[in-house]
């Protein structure tokens, strides 16, 4: 959507309107954002520490966005101030570049049909079948009958559920039901479809259904998608980008393939640690924090990432460090056309003094983190 049919379809004040024009002059690259946060804030009312502070963030138009952090560090928040559920306290939240900060009911009204959400729990109504779930935003937005059984039946072939019109969601498995809620999700033909934990009740091989389902939905019809998950296989199978909230803030952002070969931030670190390798059990007991003879092997967990078009070479690893490499666990696999590696590793007998073989290291893996030694 050109800035000219966002200002049709929302409408804006003309101060901000100037404003915003200043700003995408000096910035062009901004005007290409298709939710835009500007020193967003949040405090809810009774509370003391602020549920969202500072947040400066651009989520591209078509991408697939995926916000992570603990629980209670505002995700929910965020993601609720881009069709002002939430009220921000402080800041400002531009939908192709209009402020939607000043809009009155009638404009929020629209705003809401061209943004979907999805839930955990599918939020679906227990006494209507799946068909008349998905009809009824359509009846309450006065669509004439005809148009309301074209677009019902299109959207519930679009996720697969023709054969379930007349079925009750207690009939339905859990990812059905969220196929229902994404149906009901896309009523209005939206442009941003936001996804609160949406696989997060579903079993592993629902989830991939669903994410596939999502993929599909955003190539198909070019929406822009952003995701809160607790799952991070969810975040690596799907998104482009990622940004990692604590307390409120951003502490770390970037294309998917960089945070997760390499998180810098604590709380990145703690999150992605499910995704990764670990020492065996009984390797793991026998680490020492300090070599406990000449012949000890220094530990080592290296991350790697390849190219797009060449996987991590191992060779010049080995030359690098010299001595005995034995390795105790790795894996590789692609994120986003990336090859990403980790190998967990155990150097003997090297001529070089453990610093160096750390620093040598370093030169070949992005990450090294020195696990300890062992005898
Ligand atoms: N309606 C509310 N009233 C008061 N405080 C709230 C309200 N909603 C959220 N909070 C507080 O704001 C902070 C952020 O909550 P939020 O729900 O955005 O976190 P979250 O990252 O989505 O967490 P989770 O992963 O558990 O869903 C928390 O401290 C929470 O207690
Ligand atoms: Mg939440």
């Amino acid at each position: 959507m050109s800035a000219a049919t966002a200002l049709l379809k929302f409408g804006k004040p003309p101060e901000t309107a100037s404003k915003d024009a200043e700003q995408h002059a000096l910035h062009p690259e901004l005007s290409s954002a298709h939710v835009r946060f500007i020193g967003l804030g949040k405090t809810y009312a009774g509370q003391s520490a602020p549920a969202l502070e500072g947040i400066d963030l651009n989520i591209q138009r078509g991408e697939i966005f995926g916000i992570i952090g603990r629980s209670g560090a505002g995700k929910s928040s965020l993601i609720r101030t881009i069709n002002r559920l939430e009220q921000p306290t402080t800041g400002r939240v531009l939908i192709d570049q209009v402020d939607i900060g000043a809009f009155d009911e009638d404009r929020l009204v629209r705003l809401r049909r061209r943004i979907g959400m999805i839930f955990q729990h599918f939020n679906l109504m227990s006494a209507k079948t799946v068909w008349q779930n998905v009809e009824l935003p359509l009846k309450v937005a006065g669509v004439a009958k005809a148009e309301r059984q074209r677009k019902v039946a299109e959207l519930l072939a679009l996720v697969g559920l023709e054969h379930k019109h007349h079925a009750y969601p207690a009939q339905l498995s859990g990812g059905q039901k969220q196929r229902v809620g994404i149906a009901r999700a896309l009523v209005h033909d939206p442009d941003i479809l936001l996804c609160d934990e949406a696989t997060s009740a579903l079993d592993p091989e629902t989830t991939a259904s669903i994410l596939d389902l999502l993929r599909d939905i955003n190539q198909r019809l070019g929406l822009t998608i952003v995701l809160i998950t607790h799952e991070m296989a969810v975040i690596r199978d799907i998104c482009q980008r990622v940004v990692v909230l604590e307390h409120g803030r951003i502490v770390e952002q970037g294309a998917v393939w960089q945070v997760f070969g390499n998180p810098r931030h604590e709380v990145s670190k703690t999150l992605l640690a499910p995704l990764q390798a670990a020492l065996p059990a009984e390797l793991q007991a026998r680490l020492q924090p300090q070599p406990g003879s000449v012949d000890a092997a220094l530990v080592l967990n290296l991350r790697v990432s390849g190219s797009e078009r060449q996987a991590p070479e191992l060779s010049t690893l080995f030359a690098r460090l010299g001595g005995r490499i034995s390795l105790l666990q790795g894996s590789i696999e692609p994120i986003q056309g990336r090859p990403l590696g980790q190998l967990l590793v155990s150097v003997a007998n090297s001529p070089h003094p453990a610093e160096q073989i750390i620093e040598r290291a370093r030169q070949w893996a992005t990450q090294v983190e020195v696990l300890g030694y062992v005898d």
